[in-house]
């Protein structure tokens, strides 16, 4: 039941960043000097999984480029005897064996995974959302991949939302905590009315999947937004067997909001020692003077 393969959805077309994502793949926007996508990729290459498929759409090679090794770059930088560079773009190539499909007809994140199903084939896999920035020290994915090894459950992240965000987000309806963080989930809605919502339990983008999950996308009818929903294909499953929730206590940016986004290159520019003391100094003067 080891997990070893993941999968990015990658086909969007980022309309909440337009223009910058006219020419250019949302997931290759920078957060500090590093796609975004390159985190997500890194996040699954330390839970092991180290087959990685980004299901893209047409305009977006951009991403297969990234992890592929790029040998007029690297003569460049070695005649230049630019070493640390040269290590910097030979070690992203190695961070894992990254794979594209492409999603001809953008009819969901449902029909999205549906296109992992030849190369995913019976086995158990992760599903990672390019939106969501987990904190790098938090251990989230290892955890899920542990609790469906452990279970042979479907396994997905959960997070406390307010009222009135319920209805930007898969809902999950849920039993008691457990004490190691997990809770049981009996069922599922997408973005749900406040007044409907059966919880504030929020599925952020992170999942552990049987392979059985191909078929019942395959019968998954178009739901919220006329889409085939994940959502609606893991109620289903939640409907014979519950699923596992592990609630996630630390950080997560939503970096496919502009706000989020923002937060994120603060937050990762903020950790890093040749960026971090001086962006604060620049921050406090900053907020010192515009918000005087
Ligand atoms: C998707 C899922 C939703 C989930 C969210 C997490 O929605 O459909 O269930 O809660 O990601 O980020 P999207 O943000 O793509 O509309």
């Amino acid at each position: 039941m080891s997990v070893r393969k993941a999968v990015i959805p990658a086909a969007g077309y980022g309309t909440r960043f337009l223009p910058a994502t006219k020419a250019v793949p949302k997931e290759m926007l920078p957060i500090v000097d590093r796609p975004t996508i390159e985190y997500i990729v890194a996040e699954c290459a330390r839970a092991g999984l180290d087959d990685v498929l980004v299901v893209t759409a047409s305009g977006k090679a951009a991403i297969e480029d990234h992890f592929d090794r790029s040998l007029e770059l690297e003569a460049a930088l070695e005649a230049k005897g630019k070493q640390a560079a040269l290590a910097m773009v030979r070690d992203l190539a190695t961070l894992a064996t990254v794979h594209a499909v492409r999603q001809g007809e953008q009819l969901g994140l449902g029909h999205a995974v549906l296109q992992a199903a030849a190369h995913v084939g019976d086995h158990s896999f992760a599903v990672l959302l390019g939106d969501d920035i987990v904190d790098p020290d938090d251990d989230l994915l290892e955890r899920m991949v542990a609790a469906h090894e452990a279970t042979g459950r479907a396994v997905v992240a959960l997070m406390e939302v307010a009222d009135d965000d319920v209805d930007k987000y898969g809902i999950a309806q849920v039993g008691e905590r457990a004490d190691d963080g997990s809770v049981s989930i009996t069922g599922l809605v997408e973005k749900p009315d406040p007044a409907d919502a059966p919880s504030n339990y929020a599925v952020i983008g992170r999942y552990v999947l049987p392979g059985s999950i191909f078929d019942v996308l395959r019968s998954t009818a178009p739901g919220a937004g006329g889409e085939i929903q994940l959502t609606d294909a893991l109620e289903a499953l939640a409907a014979d067997e519950p699923i596992v929730g592990i609630v996630l206590e630390g950080i997560r940016h939503d970096a496919g909001d502009k706000l989020g986004f923002l937060e994120a290159t603060i937050d990762f520019a903020l950790r890093r020692d040749d960026l971090g003391p001086r962006l604060a100094e620049h921050l406090r003067d900053l907020v010192a003077t515009r918000l005087a």
